[in-house]
């Protein structure tokens, strides 16, 4: 670049200032979730002006409410927020949810919220910190060069993380669930049993016991995150550790696992898995994976670009907390070549992540 072409030149600081300044986006949302924001609105009913949001905000200082403004006007501009005019006639406007920050309501069975804030807590955001500090020493992620041990290691030795993170999961599998049961259910039908493996704690398995009620259904977590959890009729609770064995099944789903580990790791799973959909001899079975799978860059568009790029913002979180990777196609192929499975099928139905099938 020519830096004597001002305009060039403002061009490219703006689009550092940009990028700089990008975790606002972030921190404002996060803002307005610790005050409240979306619930206030919602039980409104109504548009709600900046003044009825500042005098309804708790323990708001009123010489800050003025502020309020400066960050709704973000978050209007970022699509968590929408002005609508009071009435028709009116000239003033009042705020409302969008489908955005309907997703962030606590009371929300689909709530994004739990996952949002482990992302945006200062303790996860410490490896962040310390990315530069990894590629130049021998820790297995910069979680581990910032805390000392791997994540699910620390999650195991604190209760506090251990409760956070494993909310987090179980609101994404709230919603992976009720997508899955609406639009999946085809991957179930026929099939007699199912273990989800690394299922977690409010899992898919239940909703999918629930919907499923001939279908018996087992969690396989590690022993400090089933603990104590009761199962129900056609569901049950295993602790245990699926690079040793996964319990037999007609079938085992793995949601949001893989992306957790290195592909030597992964094809270690993925025997288990092979192992126990076939365990007696049994012929058929699938192993179901709910992932992501990163877009080819050639097919970037203007429409999709955003989802490519929160595709690569989930790759580089597994860097930045455990030893994972999202991965392309060809990367998923190579996975289940390398475990002896002979076919696979991925169904493209999930927002950012895939539904695959893979056959022995
Ligand atoms: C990213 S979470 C996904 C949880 C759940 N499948 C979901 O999507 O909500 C990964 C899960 O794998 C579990 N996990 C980690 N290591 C494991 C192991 N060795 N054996 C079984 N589960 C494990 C974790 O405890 C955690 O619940």
């Amino acid at each position: 670049m020519d830096m004597g072409d001002a305009n060039e030149l403002l061009e490219a600081h703006a689009h550092v200032w940009n990028h700089v300044y990008s975790f606002i986006r972030s921190m404002s949302l996060k803002c307005a979730i610790d005050l409240g924001i979306p619930e206030i609105i919602q039980n409104h009913g109504n548009p709600m002006t900046i003044t009825e949001l500042a005098a309804a905000l708790p323990m708001l200082n009123p010489t800050k409410a003025c502020d309020i403004d400066r960050l709704m006007r973000i978050l209007v501009h970022s699509g968590f927020f929408a002005r609508r005019k009071l009435d028709n006639d009116a000239q003033e406007v009042g705020y409302v949810l969008t489908n955005a920050s309907r997703l962030l309501l606590k009371n929300n069975p689909l709530s994004v919220t739990p996952l949002l804030k482990i992302a945006l807590d200062p303790f996860f955001l410490k490896p962040w910190q310390v990315l530069g500090t990894w590629f130049q020493n021998d820790d297995s992620s910069p979680f581990v060069t910032a805390y000392g041990k791997a994540a699910y290691d620390y999650c195991g030795h604190d209760p506090s993380v251990n409760n956070s993170f494993n909310g987090a999961m179980a609101s994404d599998a709230r919603l992976i669930a009720s997508v899955l049961i609406d639009k999946c259910k085809g991957a179930f039908e026929g099939l007699g049993s199912l273990v989800d493996v690394g299922g977690g704690t409010e899992t898919v398995a239940k909703a999918i016991a629930d919907a499923f009620p001939h279908l018996d259904c087992t969690v396989l977590d590690l022993p400090h995150v089933v603990h104590g959890l009761q199962g129900g009729n056609n569901l049950k609770y295993v602790g245990g550790n699926m690079f040793e064995a996964v319990p037999a099944a007609d079938a085992v789903i793995l949601k949001w696992i893989f992306h957790n580990w290195n592909d030597e790791e992964c094809v270690t799973i993925l025997k288990r898995c092979k192992e126990a959909i076939s365990e007696g001899g049994k012929v058929g079975g699938k192993v179901i994976i709910v992932d992501i799978v990163v877009m080819d860059e050639e097919k970037v568009s203007e429409e999709n670009s955003k989802t490519f790029e929160t595709q690569l913002f989930m790759d580089m979180t597994m860097m930045a907390l455990l030893t994972g990777r999202e991965r392309r196609e060809e990367e998923w192929a190579k996975l289940f070549c390398a475990a002896d499975f002979s076919d696979y099928k991925i169904i493209p139905i999930l927002g950012l992540r895939s539904l695959i099938e893979v056959y022995p």
